[in-house]
């Protein structure tokens, strides 16, 4: 009998994320409302969360997520395609897709999922996706589950995209498609959507876009930057960040719909959203449109920080949004910056690689409306102090 530790290959890998400080752990954290909560026996002002809007805790959708739970059940019981499809997951689609002007939308049971799954249903071996180098780790999982090639074209740089497009009109591809996020989730910079769908048309590419950081923070009401464009082939919107709740959806045509329903397994072989989620989201969205006051306040504490952190000689990259990164690059200084905020009373959990890029580790701070300028104040101080400290 071989006598070898059959899990060996666990420890190595764990000691070699270790080794690179990039081990990671699960931390308690429970909320107390929308921007603090409590690990331990300390109160943490939360920096890291995405509740953009504070909807999290919002009353209205609370108490439609009783209310749906108590009608329709605590789960959906089935998939959409047998018999999870109530009368309410029909009625939410038909309010995205009105909402957003767009044919049509559908649910998905996460963001993560959507990508995940949605990306191997439009492609096949023989096609060709141009990913912008910063998208979501959920798109990367979706394309190369595809078995299609993937071509990464250098963060924004719409020049490259438009070679390589060039590029590939000379070879014998079943299908282009362009994938990139409207708000990047670790930089908070926007990708310019208008000039991805010229160069999608020009090109006769398919363009998908993850609007899941600027839906209902971003755009007409609050409905994204690519959601309710009838001009972006696919938009993936998520629930679990500003809406608060959790889920996701797609908006698209009604053909590309039908098309999910029949060829996309991680929507029909999965149980459907339950009631009391639906319900969430539908308060959710019902409030959107009159929340245009937390949407602007929002975007005005986020232009004041980019300031203070700046004033700071602090590099934040180019975030035009409610997430900033602070880039320190070195993951231990990051993570030191981390704990010393943490050992003051707030939160901003360090992102290093590989959820960045190596040499690009960062605090990600993630705004809420429900901040207070105070809040904010102080967090730039305790900065400012940290940053005393290590000169
Ligand atoms: C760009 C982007 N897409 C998709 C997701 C996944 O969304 P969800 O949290 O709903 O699974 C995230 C969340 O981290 C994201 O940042």
């Amino acid at each position: 009998m071989i006598e070898t530790d059959k899990f060996q290959f666990i420890d190595q890998l764990l000691e070699q994320r270790q080794q690179t400080h990039q081990l990671r752990s699960l931390h308690l954290f429970d909320p107390e409302d929308a921007v603090y909560g409590v690990r331990g026996d300390r109160r943490l002002l939360n920096f890291s969360a995405n509740d953009y809007l504070g909807l999290s805790k919002h009353p209205a959708l609370i108490e439609a997520a009783q209310t749906y739970a108590q009608r329709y059940g605590a789960g959906s019981t089935a998939s959409r395609l047998v018999t999870g499809t109530y009368s309410i997951h029909h009625q939410l689609e038909e309010q995205l897709a009105i909402a957003c002007g767009r044919e049509a939308a559908l649910l998905f049971n996460s963001g993560f999922q959507a990508n995940a799954t949605i990306l191997p249903a439009l492609l096949d071996r023989s096609a060709l996706v141009l990913g912008d180098r910063l998208i979501h780790n959920s798109l990367i999982q979706g394309i190369l589950a595809s078995g299609a090639r993937l071509m990464r074209y250098r963060h924004n740089d719409l020049n490259h995209l438009e070679a390589l497009l060039i590029k590939a009109s000379s070879k014998s591809y079943s299908r282009i498609l362009i994938v990139s996020e409207t708000v990047f989730s670790m930089d908070g910079d926007r990708s310019d959507v208008d000039a991805l769908i010229q160069l999608a048309e020009t090109h006769n590419a398919i363009l998908y876009l993850d609007d899941a950081h600027a839906f209902g923070v971003m755009g007409k009401g609050g409905m994204g930057l690519a959601a309710c464009r009838t001009d972006v082939d696919m938009a993936i919107g998520t629930f679990g960040k500003a809406i608060g709740v959790f889920g996701a959806f797609i908006t698209c045509s009604q053909k590309v719909k039908d098309y999910l329903i029949n060829y996309c397994p991680g929507f029909i072989y999965t149980t459907a959203l339950p009631p009391a989620v639906i319900g969430a989201v539908v308060a959710a969205l019902t409030l959107l449109p009159k929340l245009e006051d937390r949407r602007h306040y929002l975007s005005q504490q986020a232009d004041n920080l980019r300031v203070q952190l700046q004033h700071l000689n602090y590099t934040i990259g180019n975030s035009s949004s409610h997430i900033i990164p602070l880039i320190l690059g070195d993951a231990e200084k990051t993570l030191d910056l981390s704990n010393w905020l943490e050992e003051r009373g707030i939160l901003a959990t360090a992102i290093r690689p590989p959820t960045v890029e190596a040499g690009m580790a960062r605090l990600r701070f993630a705004l809420s409306s429900q901040h207070t300028p105070e809040q904010l104040e102080y967090l730039v101080k305790t900065i400012g102090a940290w940053h005393e400290s290590t000169d």
